[in-house]
């Protein structure tokens, strides 16, 4: 596990874009699986401005780690979001981006999708590998979308299943523990004050972490690095 730490999450914006800059600039494919949320909105904003198609995106391609089960133009999709922030601003072939159809009936596309991920990446262990998986943290410890009061979701022999939000009860499609630990890489994108008490929990495998989804990101490869603001990382000392 490695820290990261930044002043603001702009800086964690700039550092991350540049981390990803190289990673596209492989000459083989790239798989990576995209996050919601506000962070990676800043992120996919450096990306879009501080190299745009500058890079050659012919050879990535783009997956939702996962996505509200509402239309791609829904204010709350985060298709629509990276759309807004990053895909609208790139020239990348449409075959390359492999949203959830949030549109679709929950129990139906988390099958689709699962089938989509086992037909379209590489494999390792017989999973599904991703080169990249980007994940965020909710305040309650959550992350891609699973919540703690579905935890286990996290153990499916499935590829994806379907969540529900402990508070709006919005149907959700995520990717599961069994993919998230098989990528090639994880980054977790992490900010604000409101992180900083489950950071500390998490990386410190204190109280509760074993409640919190977030801490059972482990993957296999052992690449996982957090990149982190100073709000969000202000009750960790790191060694
Ligand atoms: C989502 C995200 C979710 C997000 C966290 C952190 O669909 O909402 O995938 O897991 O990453 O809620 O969000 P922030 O980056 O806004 O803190």
């Amino acid at each position: 596990m490695e820290l990261k730490i930044y002043n603001s999450k702009k800086e964690v914006a700039e550092h991350f874009s540049m981390y990803l800059k190289e990673l596209v600039q492989s000459p083989k494919e790239i798989h990576i699986a995209l996050s919601g949320g506000s962070t990676p909105k800043i992120v996919f904003d450096e990306i879009a401005s501080r190299f745009g198609n500058a890079l050659d995106w012919s050879k990535v391609f783009f997956y939702w780690g996962d996505e509200r089960c509402v239309p791609p133009d829904h204010e709350e999709s985060n298709y629509k979001m990276t759309v807004d922030h990053l895909l609208s601003q790139i020239n990348i072939p449409e075959n390359n981006i492999r949203r959830i159809k949030g549109e679709n009936a929950p129990k139906d596309e988390a099958l689709v999708y699962s089938r989509l991920l086992d037909e379209e990446l590489p494999r390792i262990h017989d999973i599904p590998k991703f080169d990249l998986v980007i994940l965020g943290m909710g305040d309650d410890g959550h992350t891609a979308s699973i919540f703690p009061h579905e935890i286990q979701l996290w153990d499916s022999q499935n590829n994806c299943e379907v969540a529900t939000h402990p508070d709006s009860g919005q149907k959700r499609i995520t990717i599961t523990g069994k993919v998230i630990n098989n990528a090639d890489m994880v980054a977790f994108l992490v900010t604000g004050g409101t992180k900083s008490g489950k950071v500390k929990e998490i990386i410190g495998k204190e109280g509760n972490f074993l409640m919190y989804p977030a801490s059972l990101v482990k993957p296999m490869s052992g690449r996982l690095v957090w990149f982190l603001d100073t709000d969000a990382a202000e009750n960790i000392t790191p060694s």
